[in-house]
């Protein structure tokens, strides 16, 4: 299981970089961290914090478990399902029907059949639809894994943007409607809104700000957004699941106190196109893991 990637590509989050005594951080900070604590998951309680990250130092020793979601996606994407009884791989993710290799390193991107732009997420459903002749409702259950509950989502989800390993982040915004999803994912970026008066900027448009033990990326610099945007999906080892990039971003909506987005939202795809857009140049390293 141990490949060279995941020793190199995990090497970047080495543990020890938690430990570091926090630097000074804006007041802001300091409210988001007394937020962020009752809105903790127990598993990441103060007191576990320890134990969890002697787990994350084992796990990188042993490799990436997301590799057991990637093979699960790769054996579901290719078998026979839903009532016509079809596999996905004419499924066309913007470069074909059929080319998997190198496809998330360009979404979000405008499709043709649709009008629309759509995330990888988005797409497959799509996919699901007229090919397997799911309803949309079948095609976007159960988006999220929960204890004992897998999710056919993530496991896809793990093996199509595994096909991107390697490839440079390449987003374009050529079409119109691209420019138009791109500005408004910035916009949302920007807007400020619930119980905390929060945008995703208050977070994410600052260097070296943290919450707790956690770095917060500052989502407007291309590193930022590319050491961030590039290692989705990502085991958690918190969670003991993969989870997508679509169950990161309703996590931090949930943080900002924001109404929760329907799975598969335009909102979600508009924020994704901003920080897909972003990270532009970097070179897609995921499924990852992360704490
Ligand atoms: C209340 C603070 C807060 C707000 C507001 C917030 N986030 Fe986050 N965000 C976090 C925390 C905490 C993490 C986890 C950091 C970690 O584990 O390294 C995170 C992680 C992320 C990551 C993954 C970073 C990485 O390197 O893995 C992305 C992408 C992200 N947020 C995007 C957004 C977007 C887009 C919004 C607005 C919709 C937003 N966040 C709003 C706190 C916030």
């Amino acid at each position: 299981m141990v490949s060279p990637r995941n020793t190199r590509s995990n090497t970047r989050r080495s543990p020890r970089r938690t430990y570091r005594a926090a630097p000074a951080v804006l007041a802001v900070a300091a409210a988001v961290t007394a937020i962020a604590t009752t809105l903790s998951a127990p598993a990441l309680a103060q007191g576990s914090t320890a134990e969890e990250l002697a787990k994350y130092r084992q796990m990188l020793a042993e490799g990436n478990p997301a590799e057991l979601w990637e093979a699960a996606g790769e054996e579901l994407w290719k078998k026979p399902a839903g009532p016509k009884n079809v596999s996905l791989e004419q499924c066309d993710l913007g470069k074909g029907p059929g080319v998997t290799k190198g496809a998330y390193a360009e979404l979000p991107r405008y499709f043709k059949d649709t009008n629309k732009v759509m995330d990888l997420e988005q797409r497959l459903a799509y996919c699901r639809v007229t090919l397997q002749g799911l309803t949309q409702e079948e095609a976007t259950k159960n988006p999220f894994s929960s204890q004992g509950k897998p999710s056919d989502i993530e496991r896809l989800a793990a093996y199509l943007t595994g096909e991107s390993r390697g490839v440079k982040m390449n987003v374009q915004l050529t079409h119109p409607e691209e420019k138009r999803v791109y500005a408004l994912g910035e916009k949302m970026f920007f807007y400020r809104g619930g119980a905390y008066d929060f945008a995703c900027a208050t977070c994410h448009a600052v260097d070296g700000q943290r919450i707790r033990l956690q770095d917060l990326p500052n989502l407007l610099t291309s590193k930022g957004a590319e050491a961030a945007y590039t290692t989705w999906p990502a085991y958690r080892v918190s969670q003991g699941e993969v989870r997508t990039m679509q169950h990161r971003l309703y996590d931090c909506l949930r943080q900002q106190r924001f109404p929760e987005p329907a799975y598969g939202s335009d909102v979600i795809t508009a924020l994704t196109m901003f920080l897909a857009k972003n990270a532009n140049g970097g070179t897609y390293d995921g499924p990852n893991m992360k704490r």
